[in-house]
């Protein structure tokens, strides 16, 4: 089976978040099954150079604009990646969706339509190549008009369309239907309207042969007016074809055993290097060393769905607590402002730093002892998983994939072995602080922490499982591509 994978980001190339790191480790995992992925990605100014074995695969004129293909192999491995280049469009510094005020590029909508188009025309085998894939894998807004531009061939691979945050729509003012050039009866909320604007995720929604997204959890809650965005009337209309499948994390990049960034290795039969990663992480960020103190760390994009605000929110109960906390992250720039001036009037206790930072990232994952996740919502989230491969107790809220990974600390789970991390059920501050309270009460009994921590490391987070689940929703996606079009006289 041949598919060519969609995405706005993908690891090491370029990430800002989760979406980075799936696109960037699923695909290898369909490798091992055996399918023929290509990885298809914008040519963003940092990227070219990070390929081995670059060439030009192609070069063609779309729309007036000259769009070049290239080809690589992420380093030490068998993944070809193309990359998308069309000059003034991605070849710019810094984030792929932001301008240097974190505001949307101007052009997000030129941008990532012209991105679906040439998608579009490769997955059509009209570029010139001898490759056509059995499915096209799109993954968020940025490649919601790949299905919808698909359905207008008759002869079509078939689509899949993950969704990674409904949060995040891809929506753009009433004229940019006609500056797209995009078909006039696409403007009806049957189709690509939404309340008076563009929206490119519909597109996705409404013409993908099957959607998914990234928990079981998250694809129920979806269907409801709590987490739907406005959406989920849409969602339970096609509930037949919408799924939750659980990511997986890349057990390689991720493993305490051998992971480059830290100071020391350890893995669940011996935790005695976690301790010296923490004591360096302390070391690092100026706090006290205090090899009892509970260590607690996050490391997120900085906006109101991590719950940043609750945190805040309960800062003056926390500090008053025997912990530590530290925080990386960016985003919102009133979340970074409250969070710098906290730390400045509370340095024994708390450390924040604030920017990207994939080694830190790491660090504070080795070095924490628990790990703080209060999303309001969370398609899956990866850090949690990350946390429990290292060893870190997550502490987070009942919702989406948090839900679906973690489970809450009682004695009836420690008694059958399932207990890994701590689950808050509201989004509010004091509840926060009452479940970190719980925390703290059970890490001062050495043997049950050290129980929760090597049930976490034990689970099998790989994305083995789940890409076995990818390829049966592909042959479902198959399924129903192949089925005849109502009222087009082939039934
Ligand atoms: P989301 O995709 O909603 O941001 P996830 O938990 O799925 O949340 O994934 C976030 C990914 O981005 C993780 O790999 C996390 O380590 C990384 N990340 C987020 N913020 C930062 C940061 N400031 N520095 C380094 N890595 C970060
Ligand atoms: C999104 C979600 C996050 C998920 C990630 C990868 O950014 O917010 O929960 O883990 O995508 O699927």
């Amino acid at each position: 089976m041949r598919i060519l994978f969609v995405s706005s980001e993908a690891y090491p190339l370029i990430k800002t978040g989760g979406l980075g790191d799936v696109a960037g480790s699923l695909p290898h995992a369909l490798l091992d099954l055996q399918l023929d992925v290509r990885l298809i990605i914008p040519a963003y100014a940092t990227a070219i150079g990070q390929l081995d074995e670059t060439k030009i695969l192609a070069q063609f004129s779309e729309g007036g604009d000259t769009v070049t293909l290239h080809e690589g192999r992420l380093p030490g491995s068998q993944l070809k990646v193309w990359l998308v280049d069309a000059p003034g469009y991605f070849d710019r510094p810094g984030n792929p969706y932001l301008d240097s005020n974190g505001q949307p590029w101007v052009d997000n909508a030129e941008r990532f339509a012209l991105f679906s188009r040439i998608v579009t025309r490769l997955a059509l085998n009209q570029a010139g190549l001898d490759w056509a894939p059995d499915v096209v894998h799109c993954n968020d807004w940025q490649t919601g008009l790949v299905p919808a531009l698909l359905a207008l061939s008759p002869q079509r691979p078939a689509t899949v369309f993950t969704i990674h945050n409904l949060a995040y729509q891809g929506l753009f003012p009433v004229d940019s239907l006609q500056k797209l050039g995009l078909p006039a009866s696409w403007w009806s909320h049957h189709v690509l309207e939404f309340h008076g604007q563009l929206s490119f995720i519909k597109g996705g929604l409404v013409f993908a042969d099957c959607i998914s997204t990234v928990s079981p959890g998250y694809a129920r809650e979806i269907q409801t007016a709590e987490f739907g965005n406005g959406l989920e009337g849409l969602l339970r209309h096609r509930s037949a074809v919408l799924s939750g499948i659980l990511n997986g994390i890349d057990t390689n990049e991720w493993n305490p055993a051998t992971d480059p960034l830290l100071e020391k290795h350890y893995d669940a039969n011996n935790l005695f290097g976690k301790q010296f990663n923490k004591q360096a992480l302390q070391t690092a960020l100026g706090l006290p060393q205090k090899p009892g103190t509970p260590l607690i760390g996050l490391v997120s994009r900085l906006v109101t769905q991590k719950g940043i605000d609750i945190i805040l929110d309960a800062i003056s109960d926390l500090v008053k607590l025997p912990l530590q906390l530290v925080l990386l992250g960016s985003g919102d720039r009133i979340l970074e402002t409250r969070l710098t001036t906290l730390a400045r009037q509370h340095p024994n206790k708390l450390a924040v730093s604030i920017g990207y930072d994939e080694t830190l990232a790491h660090r504070i994952e080795a070095g924490a002892d628990m790990y703080l996740m209060p999303s309001r919502f969370e398609p899956c989230g990866l850090n949690q998983m990350y946390s429990l491969r290292y060893g870190t107790v997550p502490i987070v809220r009942n919702v989406g994939g948090l839900a679906d990974t973690v489970t809450d600390t009682s004695a009836k789970t420690l008694a059958n072995g399932t207990a890994n991390g701590f689950v808050v059920n509201t989004d509010n501050s004091l509840a926060l602080v009452k479940t970190i309270k719980r925390a703290l009460r059970r890490y001062r009994d050495k043997a049950q922490w050290q129980q929760l921590q090597t049930t976490g490391m034990r689970q099998d987070l790989s994305w083995g499982n789940s890409a076995q689940e990818y390829l049966a929703l592909y042959r479902r996606a198959q399924q129903a591509n192949s089925r005849p079009v109502p009222g087009t006289g082939d039934e």
